[in-house]
């Protein structure tokens, strides 16, 4: 059985202050032996303090991206050997926010505009060092509008694991997290979800083979709360959450968990 995994994408928020208090809160409820898999993934420059505050905590940490290249001329990017030397075990890659040339943009309108290569090349970089990448993938409004959700996971599953060769589905994540459901409040029905999980799983068993591909855990991740939770992850395919919004406040993310644990009939 594919143990469920919950994660919490904190995004560019938070401070140690307050990141401290988070943390405390969570593992008081969270215990030494959790039922499932639970990560927090802050900014990147907040990895190496937050390490030492979760001690032997059962919570993993995770980077929110990472560069391909070992190491170089790249100012200010952060390279995989330095996120796992500061103790990550995940790094989420090809966030739909780092993919996009829509959505929120800084007041001079720029957008990160990552490609499915780049994505690749991270994941790739990411394994070498015996981490587990979170790869997003997910469509934008227009595209499910356009009944194009299909053949977006299928370019998007393509080309992010275009070269990558895995002997277990453990070493590898996918979050499924489509865009118009990301921040806006607005959720995919569970039905909408089990349906783009189990298109997403057929992509995997056809490139890495049915055995790998059924160990694989997918995340949904897009307006996830403590409310929605359980339904959605009642899904036979829907494997956790990835959550942003939620993850920032302890009662939320606790109650995300719970909903997992209990859908997953793990209580
Ligand atoms: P949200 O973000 O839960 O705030 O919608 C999810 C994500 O972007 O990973």
């Amino acid at each position: 059985m594919r143990r469920p995994f919950v994660a919490g994408n904190w995004k560019m928020n938070m401070d140690l202050l307050s990141a401290r208090s988070l943390i405390q809160a969570l593992q008081l409820q969270v215990g030494a032996s959790p039922r499932i898999d639970i990560a927090i993934c802050p900014p990147s420059v907040f990895l190496h303090p937050i390490r030492a505050m979760l001690g032997d905590s059962s919570i993993r940490l995770g980077a929110q991206n990472c560069w391909s290249a070992p190491q170089g001329a790249f100012t200010g990017e952060v390279s995989a050997a330095m996120v796992k030397e500061v103790g990550c075990r995940y790094v989420i890659l090809g966030h739909s926010e780092r993919r996009h040339t829509i959505g929120p943009k800084d007041a001079s309108g720029h957008v990160q505009g990552e490609t499915d290569a780049m994505i690749a090349a991270k994941v790739k970089a990411v394994l070498e060092q015996g981490m587990i990448p979170i790869v997003c993938v997910g469509e934008t409004l227009d595209e499910r509008d356009r009944n194009a959700t299909e053949t977006v996971l299928a370019r998007q599953i393509a080309g992010s694991l275009a070269g990558i060769e895995l002997t277990s589905g453990r070493q590898i994540v996918i979050a499924y997290e489509p865009v118009w459901a990301i921040g806006t409040g607005r959720t995919a029905t569970p039905e909408q979800a089990q349906a783009a999980h189990q298109h997403i799983r057929a992509l995997l068993a056809a490139k890495l083979g049915a055995v790998i591909a059924a160990d694989v855990r997918i995340q949904y991740g897009g307006s996830v709360k403590p409310d929605n939770a359980e339904k959605l992850m009642r899904n036979p395919d829907v494997d956790g959450a990835l959550v942003g919004g939620a993850s920032l406040k302890a009662e939320d993310f606790l109650g995300i968990i719970q909903g997992c644990i209990e859908a997953k009939k793990l209580g």
